[in-house]
């Protein structure tokens, strides 16, 4: 039986939504598979005796929900579906032997540099929140907040519950299967697995000193990618910090490439970071999705990160958050609010600032005598070059020290690394310096085991 005869016998109601619905269903039973040729506009609704326009608007639909892809002449074919989300990465990250002495793999703050939440908990408790269901999301007065201390003038902002949720309820919004987004090489785990899940095709761009490559940006922009995921500050895992004249280079390429792609930035380390936060908003307003999370600086159990700028990325995000949790806790909001002019909570965030700078520098001084190469002056991660990644995270796990291993971190073949969370070190240990240094320069196990 030809394709337009199983579509025809699948459909039982012949409207444009009724024609999508049922091949999604063939798609599903694998009656259509990936990769086949969809009829014509034409030969369908003659099938079907339906008017082409109702065939080209069920095509529509397929093809904004990724399940179709039109080539043009070549014809429109059945896509291959996602599967479901697999934190491939994410997991071999923190998959170590685990129960370390010192547990370094795990890009988490210092709990003992986080502000103490019990007096702000105890101001907001007696405020009433939440009216209505059909409240704004976002408190009114951490709307205006926010907006005063965002990086520039956002069309749309609204909360969510910590960076990773915002970045991936944008990367539904704006990327589809089969589409090329660039990203940092190397970069956050989750997030590269995030858009395998979605379908993306992911184009790495390496970071060097003070931010991404030019030359590579402009080359990965002419493969049409849909959007630019980047951290401007404190980069995961390279502690790298864009500088303000390569943000001008790159805001120069993004602005003047005709490929137009979404820039998301991920601000994840927020206050704790030392360096100055510089965002592609400032020049593309409305093609800049900035996200900052306060789960370094506040606490990561509040859950809270604001999303701000593009605003129909923002309003998409928003609407169809409504028909899932709604909006974060305005109890933890109110706290948020609290906290951001708190005399104390402010004190407190500057303090951890200066202490993971000077925690993070009390090592790579050690390091750079031994000459071990690492990247980056910025947050909490230390990005280290290794001459074989087991050999090190093994010796450093005998000595009862957990690191995180390089590979998931990485969009393509590299030199081996760890990600050593040194912000987790007091500067009082002395140790783990020449630790990391030994480490850093074992040579591979000769013996077969890798
Ligand atoms: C680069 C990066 N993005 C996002 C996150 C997640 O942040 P949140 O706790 O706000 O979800 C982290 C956490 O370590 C991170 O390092």
């Amino acid at each position: 039986m030809d394709l337009a005869s199983v579509i025809s016998n699948g459909i039982d109601d012949r409207s444009a939504k009724g024609i999508a619905a049922a091949i999604g269903r063939l798609v599903s039973s694998g009656e259509l598979q990936p990769g086949n040729r969809l009829p014509t506009v034409r030969e369908l609704s003659r099938a079907l005796g339906v008017s082409p326009t109702t065939v080209s608007e069920a095509w529509q639909t397929l093809a904004l929900v990724g399940a179709i892809d039109a080539r043009g002449r070549q014809g429109t074919f059945v896509r291959q579906p996602t599967g479901p989300g697999s934190p491939r990465r994410y997991r071999r990250v923190t998959e170590g032997p685990g129960h370390f002495a010192l547990d370094l793999s795990t890009g988490t703050p210092d709990p003992a540099l986080l502000p103490d939440l019990g007096p702000v908990i105890a101001r907001v408790s007696g405020q009433a929140l939440t009216s209505s269901y059909l409240d704004q999301p976002v408190l009114p007065a951490l709307d205006e907040r926010l907006r005063a201390g965002w990086p520039f003038r956002p069309e749309e902002l609204t909360v969510v519950d910590g960076a990773m949720d915002a970045l991936d309820r944008v990367a539904q919004v704006i990327v589809r299967l089969g589409d090329r987004v660039v990203v940092e090489h190397p970069a956050f785990p989750p997030v590269l697995d995030l858009l395998e899940q979605l379908g993306a095709v992911t184009i790495g761009v390496d970071v060097d000193d003070e931010g991404m490559v030019p030359e590579q940006l402009a080359a990965a922009l002419d493969q049409r990618p849909v959007a630019v995921f980047c951290q401007p500050r404190a980069h995961n895992p390279t502690g790298v910090t864009m500088s303000r004249r390569r943000a001008k280079v790159l805001a120069d390429l993004l602005q003047h490439h005709d490929a137009r792609p979404i820039v998301v930035e991920d601000d994840h380390s927020g206050d704790i970071a030392s360096g100055k936060l510089v965002s592609f908003g400032q020049r593309l307003p409305a093609r800049t999705v900035h996200v900052r999370s306060y789960s370094k600086s506040h606490g990561p159990d509040l859950r809270l990160a604001a999303v701000g700028g593009a605003g129909d990325v923002i309003t998409a995000v928003a609407n169809r958050r409504l028909l899932g949790p709604g909006w974060s806790s305005r109890i933890l909001q109110a706290v948020l609010l609290e906290m951001l002019d708190d005399p104390a909570t402010l004190d407190a965030v500057a303090a951890a600032r200066d202490e993971y700078a000077a925690r993070r520098s009390a090592i790579t001084s050690v390091l750079d005598t031994h000459g071990v190469p690492f990247t980056g002056t910025d947050g909490i991660n230390l990005w280290m070059r290794v001459r074989d990644e087991r050999s090190a995270l093994l010796t450093l796990a005998a000595q009862g020290v957990g690191a995180a291993p390089g590979e998931p971190f990485q969009v393509r073949d590299d030199d081996p690394h760890i990600r050593v969370t040194v912000g987790l070190v007091p500067t009082t240990e002395q140790r783990l310096a020449g630790r990391l240094a030994e480490a850093a320069n074992l040579q591979p196990n000769r013996s077969g085991q890798r």
